[in-house]
Protein backbone atom coordinates (compact mmCIF):
# COMPACT_ATOMS: atom_id res chain seq x y z
CA UNK A 1 0.00 0.00 0.00
CA UNK A 2 1.43 2.86 -1.17
CA UNK A 3 0.13 6.24 1.05
CA UNK A 4 0.09 9.90 -0.37
CA UNK A 5 1.02 12.22 2.46
CA UNK A 6 1.99 15.87 1.98
CA UNK A 7 3.93 16.99 4.85
CA UNK A 8 7.56 16.19 3.91
CA UNK A 9 9.83 13.18 2.30
CA UNK A 10 10.85 10.55 4.27
CA UNK A 11 14.30 10.46 6.64
CA UNK A 12 14.58 6.70 6.54
CA UNK A 13 18.43 6.29 7.60
CA UNK A 14 20.60 3.59 8.71
CA UNK A 15 21.16 6.02 11.89
CA UNK A 16 17.88 8.17 12.28
CA UNK A 17 15.52 6.74 15.83
CA UNK A 18 13.47 3.71 15.75
CA UNK A 19 9.80 4.06 14.89
CA UNK A 20 8.34 2.15 17.65
CA UNK A 21 5.08 2.59 19.58
CA UNK A 22 3.39 1.61 22.89
CA UNK A 23 0.88 1.68 25.31
CA UNK A 24 0.76 3.15 28.89
CA UNK A 25 -1.96 0.72 29.40
CA UNK A 26 -3.72 0.18 32.89
CA UNK A 27 -6.81 3.62 33.15
CA UNK A 28 -5.17 5.53 30.69
CA UNK A 29 -5.47 2.45 27.93
CA UNK A 30 -9.63 2.69 29.23
CA UNK A 31 -9.90 5.74 28.80
CA UNK A 32 -8.60 6.03 25.36
CA UNK A 33 -10.62 2.96 24.26
CA UNK A 34 -13.66 4.62 25.19
CA UNK A 35 -12.87 7.61 23.70
CA UNK A 36 -12.49 5.05 20.51
CA UNK A 37 -14.20 2.04 20.68
CA UNK A 38 -13.63 0.94 17.00
CA UNK A 39 -9.84 0.26 17.43
CA UNK A 40 -10.51 -3.01 19.34
CA UNK A 41 -14.25 -3.63 17.21
CA UNK A 42 -11.90 -4.67 14.66
CA UNK A 43 -12.02 -8.22 13.34
CA UNK A 44 -8.35 -9.08 14.66
CA UNK A 45 -7.29 -12.26 14.81
CA UNK A 46 -9.09 -13.55 11.69
CA UNK A 47 -6.03 -12.88 9.40
CA UNK A 48 -4.26 -16.52 8.80
CA UNK A 49 -0.94 -15.37 7.61
CA UNK A 50 0.64 -18.53 7.11
CA UNK A 51 -1.73 -18.64 3.80
CA UNK A 52 0.02 -15.91 2.48
CA UNK A 53 3.12 -16.26 0.55
CA UNK A 54 6.32 -15.34 2.19
CA UNK A 55 7.63 -12.51 -0.17
CA UNK A 56 4.33 -11.66 -0.57
CA UNK A 57 3.72 -11.34 3.68
CA UNK A 58 7.49 -9.53 4.16
CA UNK A 59 6.00 -6.20 1.93
CA UNK A 60 2.90 -6.34 3.68
CA UNK A 61 4.41 -6.28 6.85
CA UNK A 62 6.60 -3.47 5.31
CA UNK A 63 3.76 -1.90 4.08
CA UNK A 64 1.54 -1.46 6.96
CA UNK A 65 4.17 -0.10 8.99
CA UNK A 66 5.35 2.62 6.52
CA UNK A 67 1.54 3.30 6.63
CA UNK A 68 1.59 3.39 10.68
CA UNK A 69 4.74 5.52 9.98
CA UNK A 70 2.84 8.29 7.69
CA UNK A 71 -0.28 8.04 9.72
CA UNK A 72 2.29 9.24 12.80
CA UNK A 73 3.94 12.13 10.88
CA UNK A 74 0.32 13.03 9.31
CA UNK A 75 -0.56 13.08 13.10
CA UNK A 76 2.11 15.52 13.44
CA UNK A 77 1.22 17.78 10.69
CA UNK A 78 -1.97 18.20 11.76
CA UNK A 79 -1.00 18.85 15.11
CA UNK A 80 0.60 21.46 13.76
CA UNK A 81 -1.85 22.97 11.84
CA UNK A 82 -4.16 22.95 14.61
CA UNK A 83 -1.61 25.43 16.44
CA UNK A 84 -1.77 27.47 14.02
CA UNK A 85 -5.65 27.75 14.09
CA UNK A 86 -5.47 28.93 17.49
CA UNK A 87 -2.53 31.52 16.98
CA UNK A 88 -4.39 33.10 13.89
CA UNK A 89 -7.70 33.00 16.15
CA UNK A 90 -9.93 30.92 13.37
CA UNK A 91 -13.34 30.60 13.96
CA UNK A 92 -14.40 28.26 16.99
CA UNK A 93 -16.22 25.76 15.45
CA UNK A 94 -13.90 25.34 12.52
CA UNK A 95 -10.80 24.72 15.22
CA UNK A 96 -13.11 22.00 16.57
CA UNK A 97 -13.16 20.10 13.05
CA UNK A 98 -9.59 20.47 13.50
CA UNK A 99 -9.49 19.54 16.79
CA UNK A 100 -10.37 15.72 16.39
CA UNK A 101 -7.97 15.00 13.52
CA UNK A 102 -5.03 14.36 15.97
CA UNK A 103 -7.05 11.67 17.79
CA UNK A 104 -8.18 10.18 14.53
CA UNK A 105 -4.22 9.79 13.18
CA UNK A 106 -3.20 8.33 16.19
CA UNK A 107 -5.96 5.53 15.55
CA UNK A 108 -4.76 4.77 12.24
CA UNK A 109 -1.72 4.56 13.52
CA UNK A 110 -2.30 2.06 15.98
CA UNK A 111 -4.47 0.22 13.16
CA UNK A 112 -1.54 -0.18 10.81
CA UNK A 113 0.48 -0.84 13.67
CA UNK A 114 -1.50 -3.17 14.81
CA UNK A 115 -2.16 -5.09 11.18
CA UNK A 116 1.59 -5.50 10.73
CA UNK A 117 2.02 -7.69 13.71
CA UNK A 118 -1.25 -9.63 12.55
CA UNK A 119 0.98 -10.25 9.77
CA UNK A 120 4.29 -11.15 11.82
CA UNK A 121 5.51 -7.97 13.10
CA UNK A 122 6.59 -4.20 12.32
CA UNK A 123 9.79 -4.33 9.67
CA UNK A 124 12.35 -1.44 11.26
CA UNK A 125 11.94 2.33 10.24
CA UNK A 126 14.60 4.85 11.83
CA UNK A 127 13.90 7.96 11.31
CA UNK A 128 14.85 11.98 12.30
CA UNK A 129 11.68 12.72 14.45
CA UNK A 130 13.06 16.22 14.22
CA UNK A 131 12.65 16.56 10.60
CA UNK A 132 9.05 15.16 9.91
CA UNK A 133 7.50 18.30 8.71
CA UNK A 134 8.38 20.95 7.63
CA UNK A 135 7.75 24.51 9.34
CA UNK A 136 6.18 27.67 7.83
CA UNK A 137 8.71 30.71 8.27
CA UNK A 138 8.06 31.91 12.53
CA UNK A 139 7.87 35.27 10.81
CA UNK A 140 4.95 34.75 8.45
CA UNK A 141 1.93 36.54 10.12
CA UNK A 142 -0.43 33.74 12.01
CA UNK A 143 -2.86 33.81 9.24
CA UNK A 144 -0.29 33.00 6.38
CA UNK A 145 1.29 30.55 8.67
CA UNK A 146 -1.85 28.57 9.13
CA UNK A 147 -2.75 28.92 5.07
CA UNK A 148 0.79 28.06 4.25
CA UNK A 149 0.28 24.69 6.48
CA UNK A 150 -3.25 23.99 5.61
CA UNK A 151 -2.54 24.12 2.29
CA UNK A 152 0.38 21.56 2.33
CA UNK A 153 -1.14 18.68 4.76
CA UNK A 154 -4.56 19.39 4.00
CA UNK A 155 -5.09 20.70 0.34
CA UNK A 156 -3.02 18.90 -1.63
CA UNK A 157 -2.14 16.04 1.31
CA UNK A 158 -4.87 14.69 2.74
CA UNK A 159 -7.42 15.68 -0.26
CA UNK A 160 -5.28 13.27 -2.65
CA UNK A 161 -4.97 10.55 -0.21
CA UNK A 162 -9.05 10.18 0.21
CA UNK A 163 -9.94 8.69 -3.34
CA UNK A 164 -6.45 6.57 -3.12
CA UNK A 165 -7.67 5.26 0.19
CA UNK A 166 -10.82 4.66 -0.95
CA UNK A 167 -9.67 2.53 -3.78
CA UNK A 168 -7.23 0.60 -1.83
CA UNK A 169 -10.53 0.02 0.57
CA UNK A 170 -12.71 -1.47 -2.63
CA UNK A 171 -9.83 -3.90 -3.98
CA UNK A 172 -9.09 -5.03 0.12
CA UNK A 173 -10.73 -8.61 0.28
CA UNK A 174 -10.13 -9.91 3.69
CA UNK A 175 -12.22 -8.76 6.08
CA UNK A 176 -9.70 -7.49 8.68
CA UNK A 177 -7.88 -4.95 6.27
CA UNK A 178 -11.16 -3.87 4.47
CA UNK A 179 -12.22 -2.80 8.01
CA UNK A 180 -9.20 -1.43 8.68
CA UNK A 181 -9.00 0.63 5.61
CA UNK A 182 -13.19 1.53 5.80
CA UNK A 183 -12.19 3.01 9.35
CA UNK A 184 -9.49 5.58 7.95
CA UNK A 185 -11.33 6.29 4.80
CA UNK A 186 -14.97 7.21 6.93
CA UNK A 187 -12.20 9.64 8.95
CA UNK A 188 -10.28 10.91 6.30
CA UNK A 189 -13.45 11.99 4.13
CA UNK A 190 -13.36 14.76 6.42
CA UNK A 191 -9.72 15.66 6.90
CA UNK A 192 -9.95 15.72 2.83
CA UNK A 193 -12.56 18.40 2.79
CA UNK A 194 -11.05 20.50 5.99
CA UNK A 195 -8.03 22.83 3.67
CA UNK A 196 -10.63 24.17 1.23
CA UNK A 197 -13.20 25.19 4.14
CA UNK A 198 -10.18 26.95 6.09
CA UNK A 199 -9.28 28.35 2.69
CA UNK A 200 -13.04 29.43 1.94
CA UNK A 201 -12.86 31.37 5.38
CA UNK A 202 -9.15 32.70 4.92
CA UNK A 203 -8.54 33.90 1.82
CA UNK A 204 -10.54 37.50 2.40
CA UNK A 205 -7.83 38.24 4.57
CA UNK A 206 -4.68 37.14 2.24
CA UNK A 207 -3.80 39.49 -0.65
CA UNK A 208 -1.88 38.78 -3.66
CA UNK A 209 1.34 38.29 -2.44
CA UNK A 210 0.15 35.95 0.50
CA UNK A 211 -1.70 33.89 -2.25
CA UNK A 212 1.37 32.99 -4.24
CA UNK A 213 2.59 32.25 -0.77
CA UNK A 214 0.25 29.78 -0.50
CA UNK A 215 0.74 28.74 -4.27
CA UNK A 216 4.30 28.29 -4.18
CA UNK A 217 3.63 25.99 -0.70
CA UNK A 218 1.18 23.65 -3.06
CA UNK A 219 3.76 23.56 -6.05
CA UNK A 220 6.49 22.22 -3.36
CA UNK A 221 4.24 19.25 -2.11
CA UNK A 222 3.46 18.38 -5.46
CA UNK A 223 6.25 18.12 -6.59
CA UNK A 224 7.33 16.19 -3.65
CA UNK A 225 5.06 13.65 -4.60
CA UNK A 226 5.16 13.49 -7.99
CA UNK A 227 8.59 12.35 -7.02
CA UNK A 228 7.17 9.20 -4.91
CA UNK A 229 4.99 8.27 -7.72
CA UNK A 230 8.46 8.28 -9.66
CA UNK A 231 9.70 5.38 -7.46
CA UNK A 232 6.56 3.47 -7.14
CA UNK A 233 6.87 3.71 -10.81
CA UNK A 234 10.31 2.63 -10.91
CA UNK A 235 9.33 -0.27 -8.63
CA UNK A 236 6.66 -1.65 -9.61
CA UNK A 237 6.17 -5.60 -10.69
CA UNK A 238 3.25 -6.51 -12.09
CA UNK A 239 3.40 -10.44 -10.90
CA UNK A 240 4.18 -9.03 -7.61
CA UNK A 241 1.52 -6.81 -7.47
CA UNK A 242 -0.91 -9.73 -8.32
CA UNK A 243 0.75 -12.16 -5.81
CA UNK A 244 0.16 -9.59 -3.18
CA UNK A 245 -3.21 -7.95 -4.27
CA UNK A 246 -4.30 -11.38 -3.73
CA UNK A 247 -3.36 -12.06 -0.76
CA UNK A 248 -4.54 -8.87 0.74
CA UNK A 249 -6.04 -6.41 -1.44
CA UNK A 250 -4.18 -3.21 -2.37
CA UNK A 251 -4.06 -1.48 -5.83
CA UNK A 252 -1.82 -2.59 -7.98
CA UNK A 253 0.28 0.21 -9.21
CA UNK A 254 -0.39 0.85 -12.53
CA UNK A 255 -4.01 1.76 -11.17
CA UNK A 256 -2.81 3.48 -8.12
CA UNK A 257 -0.53 5.94 -10.58
CA UNK A 258 -3.65 6.21 -12.97
CA UNK A 259 -5.64 6.99 -9.80
CA UNK A 260 -3.65 9.50 -8.12
CA UNK A 261 -3.11 11.21 -11.20
CA UNK A 262 -6.73 11.72 -11.87
CA UNK A 263 -7.09 13.01 -7.97
CA UNK A 264 -4.13 15.39 -8.17
CA UNK A 265 -6.33 17.01 -10.94
CA UNK A 266 -9.76 17.06 -9.52
CA UNK A 267 -9.32 16.98 -5.55
CA UNK A 268 -5.95 19.39 -6.02
CA UNK A 269 -5.35 21.39 -8.61
CA UNK A 270 -8.50 22.38 -9.98
CA UNK A 271 -9.79 23.41 -6.46
CA UNK A 272 -7.04 25.42 -5.81
CA UNK A 273 -7.46 27.39 -8.75
CA UNK A 274 -11.06 27.58 -8.53
CA UNK A 275 -9.97 29.43 -5.15
CA UNK A 276 -7.36 32.09 -6.98
CA UNK A 277 -4.43 30.24 -5.76
CA UNK A 278 -1.98 30.20 -8.32
CA UNK A 279 0.08 26.83 -8.68
CA UNK A 280 2.06 26.26 -11.43
CA UNK A 281 3.36 22.34 -11.05
FE1 LIG B 1 -4.86 9.17 8.61
FE1 LIG C 1 -5.94 12.32 7.79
Amino acid sequence: MTNANGSTSTSESAEGELFELELLGQGTERRYRRMRPEVEAMPWGTLDASKIPSDARIAARRAWTAAAFQEHRTGLAVSAALRALFECRAPVDLIAMAARFPLDELVHVELCARMAMELGGGTEIRHDPNALIVDPDHRLPPLLRAGDMIVRFFCVGEALSIPLLRGTWHAARHPLPRAILGRIVRDEAMHGTFGFTFLDWALPGLDDKERQHLGRAADRTIRAIQKQWDAVRSNRNHAYDETAGDALGWMQSDMYLARAAEAMESRVRRPLRARGIPISV
